[in-house]
């Protein structure tokens, strides 16, 4: 049974907690991560975390991902919008993803409405704060039962 999912935090996800409040709530990754863990749970899938501030670091986890997961979520922060060497790493690790930003990234500044995962990731899940991820997870079950 493929039910294993790895949620990707890309930079400044570590300092969450201390990030604009009316932008992204408030809560620190430990409480996101609790909250994701719960929905996962609901959902009887199997979820693992990873946060880096280092874009060598975080490619070389995506290489890693095929052994480490069925399903993906990831939240690459600003990376989203430049890094096309997290784009062609996630392309490598040919596993099902959906993408989630906690703020509605169409809302704010022209340059965080391009995402270089475009035409990559099953979805898109913006701008629901912490119930995006549950969104991400149901999408990506669906993926998994197929
Ligand atoms: C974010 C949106 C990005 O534009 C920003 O750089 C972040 C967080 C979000 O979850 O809303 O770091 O990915």
């Amino acid at each position: 049974m493929k039910n294993r999912v790895q949620v990707l935090h890309g930079v400044n996800f570590d300092v969450l907690g201390r990030r604009d409040p009316e932008v992204y709530g408030g809560m620190a990754l430990r409480e996101l991560e609790v909250q994701v863990k719960r929905y996962a749970y609901e959902l009887d899938l199997g979820v693992t975390f990873f946060q880096s501030n280092f874009e060598g670091e975080f490619v070389e986890y995506l290489h890693r991902l095929p052994e480490l997961a069925d399903a993906a979520i990831i939240n690459a922060g600003a990376w989203t919008h430049y890094s096309y060497a997290i784009r062609d790493a996630l392309e490598i690790a040919q596993v099902p993803t959906v993408e989630v930003h906690l703020s509605d990234v169409s809302s704010r500044e022209e340059w965080r409405r391009r995402s270089v995962f475009d035409g990559l990731v099953l979805g898109v899940v913006a701008g629901k704060g912490p119930d995006g991820y549950r969104e991400a997870l149901e999408m990506l079950k669906k993926e998994l039962d197929k």
